[in-house]
């Protein structure tokens, strides 16, 4: 006699490979660079100094870019995927809506990382990659059960009951959607290029 198992509680992390990604990249990376250009002191004083947050060396650009025209196209993929994502979880959009909160573009250079965190105030969070040279490295989710850890027997393979930690190797035109309180960090990049990427929080609003 076999018992039967059900599992509770888990955690999702969505991945959704964006379509023709080359060109939508190319010109959310100009805006990108041309923004950290503005980012000079005298412009901060006409607030649009970057922030610091979990970037360490790091740069991390305002977090209102939803509002520039050029970032529309992606804004409507997010929203779409978004969408996938409330269906799955039999959320009843009838009643609430959802909006990008806040959306920043990181640039980490050689040796630029992000120290573990999460996206408080928000619903969901996700990541969209501009640029992954190799080596640039990757994000990692921890298990947000830490008492998992209390005790740890030996495992023959490491499985999804098991992982203390998931690192998913960004490639560019992958977005990735997790909820917002799940704990997440950026491993150091140790490619002479950077490593580009723009984040995005979404927000309950009532109808
Ligand atoms: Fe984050």
């Amino acid at each position: 006699m076999s018992g039967s198992r059900n599992d509770w509680f888990p955690t999702p992390i969505w991945l959704f490979k964006v379509d023709n990604y080359e060109q939508l990249n190319q010109e959310l990376l100009k805006a990108i660079y041309d923004e950290k250009k503005r980012d000079t002191p005298e412009e901060s004083l006409r607030d649009r100094k970057g922030k610091q947050w979990s970037n360490i060396l790091g740069w991390h650009s305002i977090d209102t870019l939803h509002q520039l025209t050029i970032f529309q196209s992606l804004s409507d993929i997010i929203y779409n995927n978004v969408i996938e994502v409330g269906t799955f979880l039999n959320w009843d959009l009838d009643k609430f809506k959802i909006n990008i909160s806040t959306c920043w573009a990181i640039i980490n250079q050689k040796y630029a990382y992000n120290s573990i965190h999460n996206h408080p105030n928000s619903l969901l969070s996700g990541v969209y990659f501009l640029k992954t040279p190799l080596s640039c490295g990757g994000i990692y989710f921890s298990d947000p059960r830490p008492a998992t850890q209390m005790i740890v027997p030996p495992v023959k393979d490491f499985n999804m009951w098991t992982l203390p930690k998931i690192t998913y190797k960004p490639y560019e035109g992958m977005m990735l959607l997790f909820p917002s309180w799940l704990s997440h960090g950026v491993e150091t990049n140790l490619s002479e290029e950077d490593r580009v990427c723009i984040n995005f929080n979404l927000a309950m609003k009532p109808v």
